[in-house]
């Protein structure tokens, strides 16, 4: 048996009511009512206020209406007209104590999955071969993590795919560098930013060394078997470092996931001709061009996409084309989800229209630009390193793991090293991803490692006193019975049972953000419940029982959370 939310099935209640006892033909936008947690009452339903003056009635009157008529005596006390024309619901203690009891019991929760499961190609974390990730990648890495943990939980199928940037003229010039280093080679890449370095430094003072990094791109893309060799070895180098931070990231990103730049190399002749073909393109100063209408710049000019560059080369634009072409053509991906910083949010917008008119992307597809804002520093700037470079992901982590550590209050236990790791990096990921994801945030190792606040700490801390006190009760849970017999319970009741909602909305609205403020909720809940209501001491048996059940249900749905953020909940803290 599945639950589904609560606030759902209030409103298809309502609509039910609109339509059968009313008369009201329903809009297709207004027969999405929504019935909402609201404080004070625990749900409210604002559609009597939407409809009065299509319906030329007073709201309070169609709510009294609504109130009156809707089969509700399973679910809810009688309704009450608030306001203006809020139609207010009370949950009924019953009701609440078997719904409860049956989540309790359900590995999922209530979380229904998906009717109708999609096929999801996802875009994240996409860094660049012979760069070190920053702190850019670490939220694409993060946030599309999430995602993909929503998505596949929620039932759809996840395909992830990994844009490494490993193609291009730099190529031409980190195959020289590589070369010219001989042997000491493949140590120079084991830092990234200082191999980089190395050879664009090489490249800028050394003509000869110019030329044949110039020269290295024709053979690289036409094949030359030593060059590929060579350019495989950064590739599967820089894939070793990336797959490093990725497990300590616990971000579930494999080789297997990687498709890089070069790998729609062999599809972009096909991108211009099917554009061609469709009559879309046009030639500007000498480059193949499509301009997706309405896409203009401040002075009024139309922008490009650039197919095929003047040198008849193809850029990032023409690699993203054939992305959407292959993922849609090929994989037979229903969505298409790229999680990439704001900035681009632009591009994204071009290349959707120019796929829509090319016939890539149809009504049945849905392809999004998950976007997202800049971490921050103290001084309210992107944040970087003290000499003004970008902070490395690698070194960002390792810290993250040292201030759990010193937080951790002079433990010396052989776990120390687990736990801080669990600590640091959950704060890291945490921090990210409780925050609305198109906002800026700032990074504070104070704000995230707080035992106090949104944190994950926080939530982590909540399981571990949840557990305990299991451990505790040192015998099976007796019964699976609960028993509503203080407010602290109901409280705590009625937002266990929101999590199907939150579920629903983090995932529809590619928005982590949301699941976090539900598990703090619950952890603030989970806390007044425990300040007010003795647990292994409560005298009734019944009562003691009850209430390890709803401990139990708390810690289980804190559990999955976080697990569905990519979050760990260690035993001990
Ligand atoms: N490699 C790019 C960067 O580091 C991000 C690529 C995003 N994905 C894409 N399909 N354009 O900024």
């Amino acid at each position: 048996m599945r639950y589904g939310d609560v606030g759902e099935e209030l409103a298809r209640r309502v609509v039910d009511t609109l339509r059968r006892e009313l008369d009201v033909e329903l809009t297709p936008g207004e027969a999405l009512v929504r019935v909402s947690p609201r404080d004070g009452v625990d749900y409210q339903c604002d559609v009597a206020m939407s409809l009065g003056k299509r319906l030329g009635r007073a709201p309070r009157e169609i709510a009294a209406d609504l109130a009156a008529k809707t089969d509700l005596a399973d679910l809810t006390e009688t309704p009450e007209v608030a306001g203006p024309g809020f139609l207010n619901f009370v949950l009924r203690r019953d009701w609440l104590e078997a719904r409860a009891a049956a989540l309790a019991g359900d590995p999922r929760l209530g979380v229904a999955p998906a009717e109708q499961p999609r096929r999801v190609a996802i875009d994240y974390s996409s860094p660049n071969v012979a760069k070190e990730m920053h702190v850019g990648h670490l939220r694409s890495s993060v946030i599309g993590d999430a995602i993909t943990r929503l998505l596949r939980f929620s039932g759809h199928e996840v395909i992830p795919h990994n844009h490494l940037g490993d193609w291009g003229t730099p190529f031409g010039m980190l195959i020289e560098q590589v070369l010219n280093d001989g042997a000491s080679g493949p140590r120079t890449i084991s830092d990234l930013n200082e191999f980089y370095r190395a050879a664009r430094a090489t490249f800028d003072a050394d003509e000869a060394f110019a030329t044949r990094a110039r020269d290295r791109v024709v053979l690289l893309q036409s094949g030359d078997e030593a060059t590929v060799a060579v350019w495989r070895q950064l590739v599967d180098e820089s894939m070793s470092h990336f797959s490093r931070v990725y497990e300590l990231l616990d971000v579930e990103l494999t080789p297997e996931d990687s498709y890089g730049e070069s790998f729609y190399n062999p599809h972009l002749a096909a991108v211009v001709e099917d554009l061609e073909a469709a009559g879309l393109t046009e030639i500007s100063d000498g480059a193949v061009c499509v301009f997706p209408p309405g896409h203009r710049n401040r002075e009024g000019d139309r922008l490009p996409l650039i197919v095929r560059k003047r040198d008849g080369g193809f850029g990032y634009a023409a690699t993203d084309l054939a992305t959407v072409r292959y993922w849609t053509a090929e994989r037979g991906v229903t969505d298409l989800l790229y999680v990439v910083g704001s900035p681009q949010a632009q591009h994204f917008a071009m290349l959707f229209a120019v796929c829509r008119s090319a016939g890539w992307l149809t009504g049945e597809h849905q392809a999004v630009h998950i976007g997202f804002g800049s971490v921050l520093g103290q001084d309210g700037k992107t944040m970087r390193t003290r000499s003004g470079e970008s902070i490395k992901l690698a070194d960002l982590l390792s810290e993250a793991v040292e201030q759990a550590s010193a937080r951790l209050d002079g433990r010396s236990t052989e776990d120390r090293h687990d736990v801080a790791t669990a600590v640091g990096i959950g704060a890291v990921k945490y921090a990210d991803l409780s925050s609305d994801r198109e906002r800026d945030y700032t990074f504070s190792w104070d704000r995230m490692l707080s035992h106090e606040g949104n944190t994950s700490v926080y939530l982590q801390y909540a399981v571990v006193r949840a557990r305990s006190l299991l451990a505790k009760a040192d015998r099976e849970l007796d019964g699976t019975r609960v028993r509503i017999t203080d407010p602290a319970e109901r409280a705590l009741v009625l937002t266990l049972l929101r999590f199907p909602e939150a579920v629903r909305a983090a995932t529809s609205a590619y928005a982590p953000h949301k699941l976090c403020t539900f598990l703090y909720e619950t952890a603030v809940a989970f806390s007044r419940f425990f300040e007010r209501c003795p647990v292994l001491s409560a005298e009734d048996a019944e009562v003691r029982a009850s209430r390890l059940v709803l401990v139990d249900l708390t810690s289980k749905t804190l559990t999955l959370g976080l697990s569905l953020l990519g979050i760990s909940a260690p035993d001990r803290l």
